[in-house]
């Protein structure tokens, strides 16, 4: 379990983190010295002003109309797992700090029964999300014209959101716990608490931790790069 453990939430949190923050660098660097096309890629109808241009991309990127029109159940599934994730990113902040504003007003007991709920929440939605994504790929149309990174793609969300939640649902670790893991990984003193390490949540952990590990080094190569782009890429389509 240590060795385990060691390379899972250790060194490969290190590797994840370290890859996904050159590739992006990478990645950014080779967008921004790309020249710039002499043509105008815009497409009618144009928004006049540049507050208009903005409105549109905004909302061409966050709420998507134009997928909705087309494949309203996709998007429906789509909007929700971002939203859920939004919660979950947000949730996840407690492995840095406590949220003590919120603790000051619900109690202990009351912030964890808040975290369980809204976690757990978003945990189900998530799951139900990928869950779908993974049935459209593989039943009906759509398995023609997907390739295997699709699947690679979907396989480690699925992965990282079902031992998430296997944490949520069924271990038995306090968040204060996992914190002072997380925090001894930012000061670059790793250290693996002793419930961490003789608990069978552990092995939960290891596995949350190796599929985003795998998730995050993949990230700048992989076709989910282009979510980072999408807002730019939508501007230019108004120019
Ligand atoms: C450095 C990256 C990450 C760390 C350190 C981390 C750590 C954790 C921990 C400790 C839990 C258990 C919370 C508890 O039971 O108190 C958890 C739950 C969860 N994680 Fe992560 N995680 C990371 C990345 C991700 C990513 C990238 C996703 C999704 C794409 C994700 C999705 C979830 C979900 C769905 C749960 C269960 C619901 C919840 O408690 O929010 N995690 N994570």
């Amino acid at each position: 379990m240590e060795l385990f453990l060691n390379i899972t939430i250790v060194w490969g949190v290190y590797l994840g983190i370290g890859v996904f923050v050159i590739g992006m660098g990478w990645r950014i660097y080779d967008w921004v010295t790309t020249p710039k096309s002499p043509v105008k890629l815009g497409m009618y109808p144009k928004p006049k002003t540049t507050a208009g241009r903005y409105l549109k991309a905004f909302k061409d990127t966050f709420i998507a109309p134009q997928s909705a029109k087309i494949e309203p159940k996709m998007w429906f599934f789509a909007f929700a797992f971002h939203v859920a994730a939004l919660g979950a990113f947000f949730g996840h902040g407690r492995l840095l700090h406590e949220f003590t504003p919120l603790v000051n007003w619900l109690g202990d007991e009351g912030m964890d029964t808040f975290a369980a709920w809204s976690g757990g929440t978003a945990g189900i939605i998530m799951l139900v999300g990928v869950l779908f994504w993974i049935g459209r790929r593989t039943f009906g149309p759509y398995k023609q014209l997907s390739v295997p990174e699709d699947f690679l793609l979907l396989f480690l969300l699925f992965g990282i959101i079902i031992m998430g939640d296997h944490m949520r649902f069924v271990g038995h670790i306090h968040a204060e716990t996992y914190r002072e893991w997380f925090q001894s990984l930012l000061v670059f003193k790793p250290e693996i608490p002793t419930e961490i390490l003789s608990s069978k949540t552990g092995w939960s952990l290891g596995a949350h931790m190796l599929f985003t590990d795998l998730f995050l080094i993949y990230f700048p190569f992989s076709k989910l790069v282009h979510t980072i782009g999408a807002f730019s890429a939508n501007l230019v389509r108004s120019e």
